[in-house]
């Protein structure tokens, strides 16, 4: 066993880990967090897709290890706890029902994300460059990209400064 130590949703963690442990499955099973999602288990479908130090990574393809001492956000830490208010981009995605079966979501959600962290205006087809990576079989895309475009607009930014996060 090997301790790690992650900063994840803004918490601490030290860990004693085996070394092949996979980051997706220390978020899943080690800290219980399911939001973040297994899809093929490859690096083809984004389904596990979460942010390392700020940028986009596929949570299958990444030893734990790999991400000593780095900061991993996912799904789990966008919502306002002391509020239950949902962050902008959440709220985007319900408002413009870009959400079915929800398994693609945290991992698209994510994707959007950190483009708006790099970003915060994007046009459609920097929204689709960025999300060419995460997969949906259900919703289709219109609606995801439309949500994410409401957040690139002045209403998005307007939301995302009152929470103080992108
Ligand atoms: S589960 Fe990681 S990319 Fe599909
Ligand atoms: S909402 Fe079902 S896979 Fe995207």
């Amino acid at each position: 066993m090997t301790p790690v130590h992650l900063i994840v949703n803004g918490e601490d963690y030290h860990l004693m880990i085996p070394p092949n442990r996979i980051l997706l499955d220390l978020l899943r099973e080690d800290l219980e967090l399911t939001g973040t999602k297994e899809g093929c288990g490859l690096g083809k479908c984004g389904a596990c897709t979460v942010l390392l130090d700020g940028r986009p990574v596929h949570a299958c393809l990444i030893l734990a290890l790999q991400a000593d001492g780095c900061r991993v956000d996912t799904i789990e830490g966008m919502a306002d706890i002391a509020t239950k208010a949902l962050h902008p981009i959440q709220e985007a995605f319900v408002e413009k029902g870009a959400i079915q079966c929800g398994f693609c979501t945290p991992g698209m959600i994510n994707t959007a994300r950190a483009l708006l962290g790099e970003n915060p205006d994007p046009g459609e087809e920097d929204i689709k460059l960025a999300i060419a990576g995460n997969l949906c079989r259900c919703t289709g895309y219109h609606k995801i990209v439309d949500a994410i475009s409401s957040c690139a607009c002045g209403k998005g930014e307007k939301e995302r400064g009152k929470n103080g996060q992108v």
